[in-house]
C-alpha cells in the first residue's frame, strides 16, 4: 500500500516530471539509481582496458587517434556517471570500493579478450551500437541528472558505433584475410553483445520496478530485438555472416526471429568467472594503488591552499 508520498512521487513520475536530486524519493528508488548509475560508470571505465591493449598496435595513425578520442570519451562518460551517482548521495570513493571489492558489477560485455585488430572495430559496431540502443532510452528516464548525462554522453556514442563500423568495412572490403578476421570477430562477439542488454524479461527482477519509475523504459528483450533488426542489415551489407543459424527474417512479426541465448554463459561471466574478469579487476586494483601518491598529493596542494586562503 503506497504512503501519500509514494502516490504524490508516483504521479509526478506518470506525469513525467522529471526528479532531481533535492526531490523528495522513495528509498528503493535512491537505492535502484546508485546501483545502475554506478554500475554504468563502473561499465564506461573498465570499458577502456579492452580497447587500451590496441593503442600501440593500431595500424594506423588516424586509427589510433581516434582510438585514443574513444577510449577518453569513455573516461569522460564515467566521470559524467560517478558525478550523477553523487548527487543521490554516495561518494565516489565507496561506489569505487565497491568496483575494485568485486562487490558490484560493470558490463558483462568487457571481460571478453580483444585478440586482434578487427575486434576493435567489431566493439565500436556492435558494444557501443548496443550502448546506444540501451542509451537512447535513458535519456528520457524520470531522474534528471542521469537523463542528462546520458544526452552528452550518446552524441559520443554515436562516433564510436561509426568508427567502429568504418572499421569493419574497411576489413570486410579488405583481402580475404582482412574478411577473415572480421568474420571471426563478428562470430566471437556477436552472442555476448546480445547479453548486455541483460536477462530476458521474465528473468529480469529489477525490470517491472524500474519500468514502474521510468528508470527502464523499454525491456531488456525490447531493445534486444531492436539491437538484431538494425544489426542484421549492417552485416549483410559487409558480406558478413551473423553467427546464428536461427535468425530469419519473420514477415508477420516485422521482427528477426533469433537463436536461443546461452544463459549459462551470461550467469558464468557476471558471476566473475568469464574470460578477463580476474584480470580486468587486477588492472583496476593497481591502478587505484598506482595512483594513491597522485591522489593524497592532490589533497595536500588543496589543503595547504585553503589553509593560504584562510590565514
Ligand atoms: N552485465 C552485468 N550484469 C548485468 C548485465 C550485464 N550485461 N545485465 C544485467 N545485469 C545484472 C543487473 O545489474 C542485475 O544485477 P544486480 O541486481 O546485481 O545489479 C541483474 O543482472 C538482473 O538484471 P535486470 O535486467 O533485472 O537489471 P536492470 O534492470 O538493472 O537491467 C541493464 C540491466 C539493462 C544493464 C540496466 O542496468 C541498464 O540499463 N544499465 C545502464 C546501461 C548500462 O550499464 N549499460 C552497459 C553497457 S556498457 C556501456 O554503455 C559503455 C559503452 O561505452 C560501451
Amino acid at each position: 500500500e503506497m504512503s501519500a508520498e509514494e502516490r504524490a512521487f508516483q504521479e509526478k513520475i506518470d506525469a513525467g516530471i522529471k526528479i532531481e536530486a533535492k526531490d523528495w524519493m522513495p528509498e528503493g528508488y535512491r537505492r535502484t539509481l546508485i546501483r545502475q548509475i554506478s554500475q554504468h560508470a563502473h561499465s564506461e571505465i573498465v570499458g577502456q582496458l579492452p580497447e587500451g591493449n590496441w593503442v600501440t598496435r593500431a595500424p594506423s595513425l588516424k586509427r589510433k587517434a581516434i582510438l585514443l578520442a574513444k577510449i577518453q570519451d569513455e573516461a569522460g562518460h564515467g566521470l559524467y556517471l560517478y558525478s550523477a551517482a553523487e548527487t543521490l548521495g554516495v561518494t565516489r570513493d565507496q561506489v569505487y570500493a565497491d568496483l575494485l571489492s568485486g562487490k558490484v558489477k560493470y558490463s558483462s560485455i568487457f571481460n571478453y579478450p580483444t585478440t586482434n585488430w578487427a575486434d576493435i572495430g567489431t566493439i565500436g559496431w556492435l558494444v557501443d551500437g548496443a550502448a546506444i540502443m540501451n542509451q537512447i532510452p535513458l535519456c528520457r528516464c524520470s531522474y534528471g541528472p542521469y537523463s542528462r548525462a546520458m544526452v552528452r554522453v550518446c552524441k559520443e556514442e554515436s562516433f564510436h558505433q561509426r568508427q567502429g563500423y568504418d572499421l569493419v568495412m574497411a576489413m570486410a572490403k579488405g583481402t580475404p584475410e582482412q574478411k577473415a578476421m572480421a568474420q571471426d570477430a563478428l562470430n566471437r562477439w556477436w552472442w555476448p553483445a546480445l547479453m548486455m542488454f541483460g536477462p530476458s524479461d521474465g528473468e529480469s527482477v529489477h525490470s517491472a520496478q524500474s519500468m514502474q519509475w521510468k528508470i527502464k523504459i523499454l525491456s531488456n528483450d525490447e531493445l534486444r530485438q531492436k539491437f538484431v533488426d538494425q544489426t542484421v542489415p549492417q552485416a549483410e551489407y559487409l558480406g558478413l555472416t551473423i553467427p546464428d543459424p536461427e535468425l530469419k527474417w519473420n514477415e508477420d512479426t516485422g521482427h528477426y526471429d533469433f537463436g536461443a541465448i546461452d544463459w549459462e554463459e551470461f550467469r558464468q561471466v557476471v558471476a566473475g568467472n568469464g574470460p578477463c574478469n580476474r584480470d580486468r579487476l587486477r588492472t583496476r586494483v593497481k591502478a587505484w594503488d598506482d595512483g594513491k601518491w597522485f591522489r593524497d598529493a592532490l589533497l595536500a596542494h588543496a589543503e595547504k591552499k585553503s589553509e593560504r586562503q584562510v590565514a
